[in-house]
């Protein structure tokens, strides 16, 4: 068969990307532009601005995108977009692109699911990777522990009941006064921290062995610092930010642990903003090493929110037939699985 050269669009949060997808596995280019500048004004992701400053990056993206592949719209064979999750009108903008582009060249359009392409971010550079495996996917918006069954076939084992990991990360960071966004710059403070200086929860969901909670453990560390304060006690934010962290690690590994246990998985991955955290990756890796499974990770750009990812999740729904009609919407609640 010959090559399948993917165009991949994706705006569902705060950043507006394109990249160029040969076969799945090989990124011609990755072009990312980042609002994060925009939105740390402000403490988090404001919608309205989001949506606006995407319709003004969206076509150089995209026309960067095909210049650094070197190609023109008549080399692409499809069109990958990222139609859910996010934010609705963030979403839009990317999905009434690709339809336009779609429909203007004649090239058949692909809708994506975003936590689908956190996934295949894996495949990128691990070429020799396929289905089946374990996933744990931590973002900003998600905390997804998932089984994938084959290409574009998945089992959600477990997930958050209230805060994403990566949310949780903003939330503490904002807590002690670190800004957003929280996950690098807890990362980055914990180093100088010690991990056990403070008991955090390591919260389990009753019933459910896989789920997530990281709510209860944002308001440890809340009341925590108010204690601080109402004693007059020093807080070493260090120690805050290494304990938490240490605290969310636990959990994930944990959950991930079992998984592996039940499942018998011999591949486990993990993918998503959170996944470009060193600590959790060894931590991982760690674990994984222990159980002998082989253990997979994005590098950080690619964990990231990318076009590229999309691509790759686009490639394995464009072989087993899915295309999109001129009716595809944005969907803000899209369930993993659900077309
Ligand atoms: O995947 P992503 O770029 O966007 C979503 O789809 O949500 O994830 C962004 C999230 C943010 O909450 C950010 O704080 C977190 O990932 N994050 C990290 C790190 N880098 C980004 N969390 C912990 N450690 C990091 N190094
Ligand atoms: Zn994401």
């Amino acid at each position: 068969m010959s090559d399948v050269k993917i165009l991949a669009i994706e705006s569902s949060c705060d950043e507006t990307a394109a990249a160029v997808v040969v076969n799945g596995r090989d990124v011609r280019s990755n072009i990312i532009s980042s609002q994060i500048d925009l939105h740390t004004l402000y403490g988090g992701v404001v919608p309205e601005i989001a949506s606006r400053k995407h319709i003004e990056q969206i076509n150089q993206v995209i026309e960067e995108a095909l210049k650094v592949a070197g190609m023109t719209l008549d080399d692409i064979d499809a069109i990958g977009v990222t139609y859910g999750p996010g934010l609705v009108g963030a979403l839009l903008v990317g999905v009434a692109e690709a339809k336009a582009i779609s429909f203007a060249k004649g090239i058949p359009l692909v809708g994506v699911h975003h936590i689908e392409g956190h996934i295949s971010a894996n495949y990128i550079e691990n070429k020799e990777l396929e289905p089946p495996f374990g996933c744990l996917v931590v973002s900003g918006g998600h905390t997804h522990l998932v089984r994938v069954a084959d290409y574009g076939k998945y089992e959600i084992l477990g997930r958050t009941r209230d805060d994403a990991a990566g949310e949780a990360f903003d939330k503490v960071a904002r807590a002690i006064g670190l800004g957003y966004p929280g996950g690098p710059k807890i990362e980055k403070v914990s180093h100088e921290g010690n991990p056990n200086a403070i008991e955090f929860p390591r919260a389990k969901v009753a019933g459910s062995e896989y789920d997530f909670s990281f709510s209860g453990l944002k308001s440890a560390v809340l009341n925590y610092i108010n204690g601080c304060n109402m004693k007059g006690e020093e807080i070493v934010r260090e120690d805050v930010a290494a304990s938490f962290q240490q605290a969310v690690i636990d959990v994930l590994v944990g959950n991930a642990k079992k998984a592996i246990d039940e499942f018998g998985f011999k591949k486990f991955a993990i993918a998503g903003g959170v996944a470009s955290n060193q600590t959790l990756r060894k931590a991982m890796e760690d674990m994984c090493m222990g159980q002998g499974v082989t253990f997979y990770h994005p590098s950080p750009i690619l964990c990231t929110d990318n076009a590229a990812m999309i691509g790759a999740a686009a490639y394995y729904e464009f072989l087993a037939g899915t295309r999109s009609g001129s009716d595809l919407n944005a969907v803000p609640n899209l369930k993993l699985g659900e077309r």
